[in-house]
């Protein structure tokens, strides 16, 4: 199969160009290592947190190049910050990092249970102003949509509107991008790909297996 193609506002599918399809066949491979798997999913890491920062708003501006010509560009409005889901939502620091210097970070510490996949919420750290910014909220896997949507409430908790959540995503499932969508239709959900199903596990089918465990440790 090959990603399923959104038509819904706020959901955004980066385009299925040859090199992102490329880079996906890397990490989807059951036989690519550790090694590999970090370097391609770091690439597409760059490319949503890129997309992210293509979603914020700007506001018109008048800048004096050399010899005093004109330029009109665009500045960047508002203050941002990202919030990862531990563990594997950490892998996507970096490229955040990589794109916004010193931005801040705060952690929400979730895990599924593995018997019934519902989600458990540790810990929270979040930045003290986080609702005076938008906050990109980092998580690669979209599966049931229950870790994300018990870290949108603690944003939501927190003072974060509704409309400055840009909720950055590796892999979804169809389900839970539905569920998602439907309990926080006005958050930004961008994605590289949409797969057919969940499977009996609650894992994404094609998928690419545990993401965390591929990340950091097999
Ligand atoms: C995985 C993944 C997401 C979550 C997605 O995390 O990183 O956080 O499952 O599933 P859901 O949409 O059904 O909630 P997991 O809790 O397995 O732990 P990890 O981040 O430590 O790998
Ligand atoms: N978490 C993962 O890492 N992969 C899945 O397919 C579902 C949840
Ligand atoms: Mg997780």
């Amino acid at each position: 199969m090959s990603t399923i193609p959104y038509n819904k506002k706020n959901v955004i599918v980066l385009p299925q160009t040859n090199q992102l399809r490329g880079l996906y066949s890397i990490i989807r491979d059951q036989s690519t290592k550790r090694g590999d798997f970090v370097f391609y999913s770091d690439r597409i890491i760059r490319l949503l947190v890129e997309e992210g920062l293509n979603q914020l708003p700007v506001e018109e501006t008048t800048i004096k190049c050399y010899g005093d010509h004109e330029y009109q560009g665009a500045k960047f409005l508002g203050k941002i910050c990202g919030v990862s889901i531990v563990r594997a939502g950490e892998s996507m620091e970096q490229g955040l990092r990589d794109c916004c210097r010193s931005v801040r970070i705060g952690k929400i510490l979730i895990q599924r249970d593995e018997e019934t996949a519902m989600p458990k919420l540790y810990y929270e750290k979040l930045p003290e102003d986080i609702s005076e910014r938008y906050v990109f909220l980092l998580d690669p896997m979209l599966a049931t949509g229950g870790s994300a949507m018990m870290a949108v409430e603690v944003l939501l908790s927190r003072g974060v509107r509704m409309d400055r959540i840009l909720f950055l995503n590796i892999l979804a499932a169809p389900e839970g991008i539905e569920a998602f969508h439907a309990s926080y239709p006005d958050v930004k959900i961008i994605t590289g790909g949409v797969d057919e199903k969940l499977d009996e596990n609650k894992y994404i089918v094609p998928g690419l297996g545990d993401f965390g465990d591929r990340y950091y440790c097999v």
